[in-house]
C-alpha cells in the first residue's frame, strides 16, 4: 500500500496503461483530462496520496498491536482517503451531483 501511493505520484504515471479503458461513465473524466488535471493540481494530487500512505500506515500499526477497533477505524479512514482523492481526479463532476 506504501508502495502504490509511491506509483500514483509518480510523474506521469499513466494509472491505466494506453488503450485501457478507465471505468466511468457520466461524471467521469477521461484518462487524458485526469492526466491534465493530476500535473496541473499536482501539489493537491501529491497531499491525497500522502493521506493514503499515512492512513495505511496507522492501520499496519494497530494491525501489528492487534487493536481490532483502531483497525476497524483506519478502515473507514482509508475508503475516505480514495474516495477524496477520486472525488477530485476522476470524476468531480459526478461527486457535485450526489452532493
Ligand atoms: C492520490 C489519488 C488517488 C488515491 C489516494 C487513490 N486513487 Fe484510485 N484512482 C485515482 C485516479 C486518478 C483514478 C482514475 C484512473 C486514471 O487516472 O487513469 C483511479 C482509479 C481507481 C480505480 C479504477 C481503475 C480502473 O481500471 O478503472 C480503482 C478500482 C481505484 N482507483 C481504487 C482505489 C482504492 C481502493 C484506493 C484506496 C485504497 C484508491 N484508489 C486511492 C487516484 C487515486
Amino acid at each position: 500500500m506504501t508502495e502504490v501511493a509511491n506509483l500514483l505520484v509518480m510523474p506521469d504515471r499513466k494509472i491505466v496503461p494506453d488503450g485501457g479503458v478507465v471505468a466511468g461513465g457520466k461524471g467521469y473524466l477521461l484518462a487524458d483530462q485526469i492526466a491534465a488535471l493530476k500535473r496541473s493540481k499536482r501539489p493537491a494530487f501529491l497531499k491525497a496520496a500522502k493521506g493514503l500512505q499515512d492512513a495505511w500506515s496507522e492501520a499496519l500499526a494497530a494491525a501489528n498491536r492487534r487493536d481490532v477497533p483502531a483497525l476497524l477505524a483506519g478502515r473507514i479512514q482509508i475508503e475516505d482517503v480514495c474516495e477524496a482523492c477520486h472525488t477530485q481526479f476522476w470524476y468531480p463532476a459526478a461527486a457535485a451531483q450526489e452532493n
